[in-house]
């Protein structure tokens, strides 16, 4: 790893499973028991906007019950000591990372603890409950919404991500399946610029054979291994 200086992450809800956060697509196909169309897209929002922010509601407060594990320490203390460039993509709408110490950090899927004005597009830190028709204070007219990309719309600072990917040296792949674009092509973009690539992940993903090199197991074990052996 001698030859490395611009390093790119991208995090999964696999990072955050023994932290004690449930990941999106368990055995029975559902999200903590719901199919992931009533609940994480702009049409569930408009034909039920109760049981969406119920929903959040849910995941925002569990994430109060839990902390950060030894991956995503491990990679903000890659963080901190990193001389070369380095971008955490997270696909996670938790903050573990940052709550691990994580600066150069990007959640290209939204986060929990931040709500959006639907109309104005302001986003604020947003920790409790957020009830259903709560109106912005920012444009004062329209409604807050679940700080949430949905399945339908553009993810978040694609531009910057962009831009990383094509001057990485090493793309890493820690916990995610795979089965989500455009999060599920950074691989190849990494590999059109001549990047390493590797995947660390508990079961091979779905664009396992994209990666030069797989190692599976659990992230709280790999991630602290290849962080190791990057700060030597
Ligand atoms: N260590 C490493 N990997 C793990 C662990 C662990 N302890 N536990 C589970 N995994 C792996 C699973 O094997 C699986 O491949 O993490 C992956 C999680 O996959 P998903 O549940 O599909 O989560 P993710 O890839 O983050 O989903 C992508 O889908 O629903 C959308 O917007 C949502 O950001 C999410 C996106």
């Amino acid at each position: 790893m001698d030859d490395i200086r611009n390093i790119v992450i991208l995090t999964g809800a696999g990072i955050s499973a023994e932290s004690g956060l449930a990941t999106f697509r368990g055995p029975d196909g559902l999200w903590e028991g719901h199919r992931v169309e009533d609940v994480c897209t702009p049409e569930a929002l408009a034909r039920d906007a109760a049981l969406v922010h119920r929903f959040y509601d849910e995941r925002r407060a569990k994430l109060a019950e839990v902390g950060p594990n030894a991956a995503h320490e491990a990679l903000a203390a890659l963080d901190a000591q990193w001389p070369g460039e380095l971008l955490i993509v997270t696909q996670n709408v938790d903050d573990l990372h940052e709550r691990a110490g994580a600066k150069r950090l990007i959640h290209m899927h939204g986060e929990l603890r931040s709500a959006l004005c639907a109309g104005c597009g302001k986003a604020r830190r947003w920790t409790d409950a957020l009830p259903p028709g709560s109106v912005c204070d920012g444009c004062g007219r329209a409604l807050l919404r679940p700080d949430i990309v949905f399945f339908g719309e553009m993810p978040y600072e694609m531009d910057v991500i962009d831009e990383a990917l094509r001057r990485a040296d090493l793309f890493v792949s820690v916990g995610t399946s795979g089965a989500v674009y455009p999060a599920a092509g950074f691989v190849q973009t990494a590999r059109h610029v001549g990047a390493r690539t590797l995947e660390l992940n508990l079961v091979p993903s779905a664009g396992s054979f994209y990666f030069e090199e797989s190692r599976m197991g659990p992230a709280s074990m790999l991630v602290p291994e290849l962080v190791s052996e990057l700060l030597g």
